[in-house]
């Protein structure tokens, strides 16, 4: 219940002008978000690189339905990839990007539009020797992110996607990337979705995930194994067991089990954190509270007492 509210809220535009206004929000979004701007981001990586974990960042925006901040955002990961080379961060630190922060969604030719901006970071990401991971966004956008993969793969085959274990149509998307050179991120699912498309219960997602993640161990593809949910990393370490720890690797957010994340890593495992920055953190914010009821008593306390 209280999921679904906080995820209509991530949505609605009054919400978010109250929600981005009370300046008290900001030691919370703290926790979560790395920064404002690129300078923020990039000295984020350098501390994350630093004790052997990699990164891969986000640029925070989506829902787009203005073609000028398409643009704006293609620009900043333009932007972002230049400052990433030039502090010789690019062997160990890629981006992340929501299709419908480029275009997806606008009124005419969003799709077309999305696949040529998506291009554009793609080309500036190969040039300076990193990779681009399609986030994915609510299950109205799968076909079309999925389509947008596919086109960008011709060209930039390690172009790598995020799945969602919630969704129904899940294990089939992941045996049909499951093939040699591909990489998907699997995740569990951040959005509010209706029963005929996405499990419900928290354990047949759970039942789910693991189903998906044998089909992408089982492959000859590079699965990133994203999830902060310990018996989930516990069933990917034995799942793994037959590959070399350059085939796989484990993903998590920024600001979420550090240490773990810094365990993990120094097991000898790779371990990737995802880092968002930028001033549009409101929907990512919320999906984070929605995903864990104790952050949101913790964004009510720190209210109440900053
Ligand atoms: P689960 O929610 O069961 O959490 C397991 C444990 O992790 C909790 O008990 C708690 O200890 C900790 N935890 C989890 N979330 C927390 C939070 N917000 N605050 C504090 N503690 C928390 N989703 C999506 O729909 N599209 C996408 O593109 C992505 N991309 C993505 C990239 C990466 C690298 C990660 C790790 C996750 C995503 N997600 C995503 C989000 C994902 O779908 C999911 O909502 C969260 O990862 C939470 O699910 P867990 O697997 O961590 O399990």
């Amino acid at each position: 219940m209280l999921r679904a509210t906080l995820l209509a809220a991530a949505r609605s535009e009054s919400i978010r002008g109250l929600v981005e206004r009370t300046p008290l929000t900001r030691p919370v979004v703290k926790r979560f978000i790395s920064g404002d701007d690129v300078d923020a981001a990039v000295a984020t990586t350098g501390e994350v690189l630093a004790d052997g974990r990699r990164v891969t960042l986000d640029h925070l925006g989506e829902d787009t339905r203005d073609a000028a901040q398409a643009t704006a955002t293609v620009d900043a990961y333009l932007d972002l990839l230049r400052r990433l080379d030039e502090a010789g961060h690019t062997d160990r630190a890629e981006v992340s990007v929501k299709l419908s922060a480029v275009g997806q969604f606008l009124p005419v030719d969003g799709e077309k539009t999305a696949l040529e901006n998506a291009r554009r970071i793609c080309e500036a990401a190969g040039a300076v020797g990193t990779t681009v991971t399609l986030d994915m966004e609510d299950h109205t956008t799968t076909d079309s992110t999925l389509g947008i993969l596919r086109e960008l793969r011709v060209d930039f085959p390690w172009v790598g996607a995020v799945l969602q274990a919630y969704l129904r149509r899940t294990e089939q998307d992941c045996r049909d990337l499951a093939h040699a050179g591909s990489r998907v991120r699997l995740c569990k699912g951040a959005y509010q979705e209706p029963e005929s498309v996405a499990f419900q219960d928290k354990a047949d997602v759970d039942l789910s995930y693991v189903r998906c993640l044998k089909v992408l161990m089982a492959g000859e593809g590079y699965p990133m194994v994203a999830s902060h949910d310990p018996r989930l990393i516990a069933i990917a370490h034995d799942l793994a067991s037959h590959r070399s720890a350059d085939s796989y690797e484990f993903q998590m957010l920024y600001g979420i089990r550090p240490d773990e994340q810094r365990r993990i890593a120094a097991a000898g495992n790779r371990m990737r954190v995802y880092v968002p920055y930028g001033d549009e953190w409101y929907g990512y914010f919320m999906r984070r509270l929605a995903e864990r009821p104790a952050n949101v008593a913790f964004f009510l306390r720190s209210l109440v007492t900053t």
